[in-house]
């Protein structure tokens, strides 16, 4: 049985203070690092860039786990790479050539992830299982902290779940959007292993608390 990781998203940290924040999430718990990359195109806002990622690098060794919502995600591999990314996520919106952008990401010797929009079929990501570790659900549509659950995506978790287990994938199956206290059981129950959780973590006085919170409630019903 695999252990429920937490991811928390530092796009509702406060931007001024990060390396505090990611320190504060560090000492509270977390298993990996959460950093959601916009470029103001493929979604509305423009977040960090891979500077900041190299900024960040120092205050934790726990994997930084990068969310590119950019177009062309291809030409900033290599950057996030350098910065000290471990996981790189691009989406499947976003690559007009998605085998190739994971095995290149495999090639700079990071763990390659592939991302679906809501409306986005898990079926268009059935022939890259081979060179995926990681899929990555958006329960919301991207571009902002704090909206809440899509409960449609449910049944997705649940579909990419049987497709991994049926591929003989090892690869995590991570949610983002929306994932707290109320739903976290829901997206565990379903399948996921790694949840991304922004405003349910940074939004509460005790990082740790908050963080400990989803563990409990997650832990409790993981499947994958
Ligand atoms: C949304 C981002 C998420 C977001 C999650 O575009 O990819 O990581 O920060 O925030 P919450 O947990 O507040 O929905
Ligand atoms: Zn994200």
């Amino acid at each position: 049985m695999k252990q429920l990781l937490i991811a928390p998203s530092i796009l509702s940290a406060d931007f001024a203070d990060l390396g505090r924040e990611i320190r504060a999430i560090d000492e509270g718990g977390c298993d990996w690092v959460h950093v959601d990359v916009m470029d103001g195109r493929f979604v509305p806002p423009i977040t960090i860039g891979d500077n900041i990622v190299k900024a960040i690098r120092p205050h934790t060794n726990k994997p930084l786990d990068v969310h590119l919502m950019i177009v062309e995600p291809d030409r900033q591999l290599d950057a996030f790479a350098k910065a000290g990314a471990d996981i790189i996520t691009v989406h499947q919106e976003a690559c007009i050539h998605l085998e190739r952008a994971l095995q290149y990401i495999r090639s700079l010797g990071k763990k390659a992830g592939v991302s679906l929009n809501p409306a986005t079929p898990v079926s268009t990501i059935a022939n890259v299982m081979h060179c995926v570790d990681l899929v990555l659900l958006m329960s919301v549509n991207p571009g902002y902290g704090g909206q809440s659950y899509i409960h449609a995506v449910t049944d997705k978790i649940r579909e990419a779940r049987k497709m991994l287990d049926a591929a003989g994938s090892n690869a995590s199956l991570q949610v983002d959007g929306g994932v707290n206290a109320s739903t976290v059981n829901e997206v565990v129950t379903a399948g996921a292993d790694v949840i991304v959780a922004g405003s349910a973590v940074y939004s509460k006085p005790d990082y740790a608390a908050a963080i400990a919170e989803l563990r409990e409630l997650g832990s409790a019903t993981i499947t994958g």
